[in-house]
């Protein structure tokens, strides 16, 4: 079967609210005993994705194994946001073909995600690479056992470029019995111009409260101590299908009375005044905020089509720090978009010194296919913007570095989620601020919030032990 992915199509939204469908999950015995191995690239969204893909192969009889070598069944599920995905992926899909050529024929490999929701990806797919045996977009995934139940002998593509359905029912499972994802919203509609996403996701479409307060409050049931709302525009929250806001969708997942709860990513467009109190007025609504800067020119803001101007962004930025008790704000920053002069770079630089982030995900321009940004003249050269990077990176690891002493000898309460990956006679956890711990303690206390003492700070992380308090 071929069904190919068409940007132009993948660009149309229409005013129809998007169809709500139950799926019925579908179980066999067919592969029974066969392994898979998942590897997941990108985003939040990406990962919990694989939860779901792990659930449709596990209700086939599938597996999981760690490495390819012990697989039958390799999945890629694969990130477009820039091209250095696409270099990881083809590098990796390499190791699978030699896998496959030299120890064994019977291995399946599909490819899902973003990347396969791009025309250029599959078209190279089907030339260069016919042992990939299926591909799926991000529309597709309900088709998954279908594809395995009835394989073919030639590459099966089914890729849909549309809005996008709401899914129900689905079953996840989930990487841990601590802390969860939730989608309460898919795809996005805000078409900043250098993103690939409202292509790739489709348009953005929420999911009806009760539906997500009923998983929430089954994943209380299970022990959960921690949930993630998970949207590309998570403020946006509702308003497409005139349900509850975001900010009293944040309150009735607080009044679960799950421990924790977190969201992104949040755009400062829809970031509204309710938002911020709520958040100040839960204590299981933790204090860290993801607000995508991007850059720090009104000029360049506008050439992204962000729809707010640096004085709108700290404007909005100083309101959640007077506002929220303690709140940790982390950003993203694009470095080097077509036309950006020394000067707007400056500008983005000033609003950093002013901001003093806990954290921020920089990033190079990357041109993404049928973008406008990627029409646009793009004269900077890389070297240039090399260099605008690192200047970037040593200013906010300055400030990074800065937030996390302040935690320097202090108590904090820390969720303990396993076992330290740099020393096994440490656990891990994070603080109600998102900052990564290393906790001596005893393993008991694994899914527990504790109290820690920070007894040293990194660049990246801190040291801790717990504390009877
Ligand atoms: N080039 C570079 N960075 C990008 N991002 C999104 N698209 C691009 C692109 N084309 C960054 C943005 C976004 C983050 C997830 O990835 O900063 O917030
Ligand atoms: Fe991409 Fe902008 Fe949507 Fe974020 S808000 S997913 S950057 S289009």
């Amino acid at each position: 079967m071929k069904n190919l992915p068409n940007m132009k199509d993948a660009r149309k939204r229409t005013s129809e609210t998007s169809k709500e469908i139950f799926l019925s999950n579908n179980k066999s015995n067919k592969y029974k005993g066969n392994k898979y191995y998942i590897r997941t690239y990108g985003c939040q969204m990406n990962v919990h994705d694989s939860e779901e893909i792990s659930a449709r192969l596990e209700n086939l009889g599938f597996i999981k194994v760690e490495t390819i070598e012990e697989a039958d069944i390799v999945i890629l599920n694969t990130c477009a946001i820039r091209e250095n995905a696409h270099d990881k992926l083809y590098g990796f899909l390499g190791r699978c073909k030699h896998e496959k050529e030299a120890n064994n024929p019977n291995l399946i490999i599909g490819i899902c995600g973003c990347m396969a929701q791009e025309e250029s990806v599959v078209n190279e797919l089907m030339k260069h690479h016919p042992y990939v045996d299926i591909v799926f977009g991000t529309h597709n995934m309900f088709e998954l056992e279908d594809m395995l139940l009835n394989k073919m002998d030639e590459q099966d593509i089914r890729v849909y470029s549309k809005e996008g359905e709401v899914y129900e029912n689905i079953e996840y499972k989930r990487d841990s019995n601590i802390k969860a994802w939730v989608n309460i919203q898919y795809g996005c509609d805000k078409f900043c111009t250098y993103c690939i996403v409202p292509y790739t996701r489709g348009k953005q479409r929420s999911r009806h409260s009760k539906e997500i307060l009923k998983e929430v409050e089954c994943l209380v049931k299970n022990g959960y101590k921690e949930v993630t709302l998970l949207g590309q525009n998570v403020n946006a929250y509702g308003k497409d299908i005139d349900d509850i806001s975001f900010a009293n969708l944040l309150e009735e997942v607080a009044k679960t009375g799950i421990p924790r709860v977190r969201f992104v990513t949040s755009h400062p467009w829809d970031f509204s005044d309710d938002m911020i109190s709520t958040i100040a007025k839960y204590d299981n609504i933790m204090p860290y905020i993801h607000l995508p800067l991007q850059s720090g020119s009104s000029r360049i803001l506008k050439l992204m089509g962000r729809r707010y101007t640096k004085e709108e962004y700290i404007t909005l930025f100083n309101k959640i720090k007077n506002t929220i008790k303690n709140v940790a704000i982390t950003t993203d920053i694009i470095v080097g978009f077509p036309g950006e002069t020394e000067e707007d770079f400056n500008e983005t630089l000033e609003v950093v010194n002013t901001c003093k982030y806990d954290g921020a995900f920089t990033f190079i321009y990357s041109p993404r296919e049928n973008t406008p940004a990627a029409k646009m003249e793009d004269d900077t050269p890389l070297k240039v913007k090399e260099d605008r990077l690192h200047k970037l990176n040593e200013l906010v690891n300055k400030y990074s570095k800065e937030a996390n002493l302040k935690y320097d000898n202090k108590v904090v309460p820390v969720l303990l989620e396993g076992v330290s990956e740099k020393d096994e006679n440490m656990l891990m956890g994070y603080t109600d601020t998102m900052k990564l711990v290393n906790v001596k303690a005893d393993k008991k206390y694994i899914g527990e919030i504790v109290n820690v003492k920070i007894t040293s700070v990194k660049s990246w992380s801190m040291d801790g032990e717990m504390v009877n308090e």
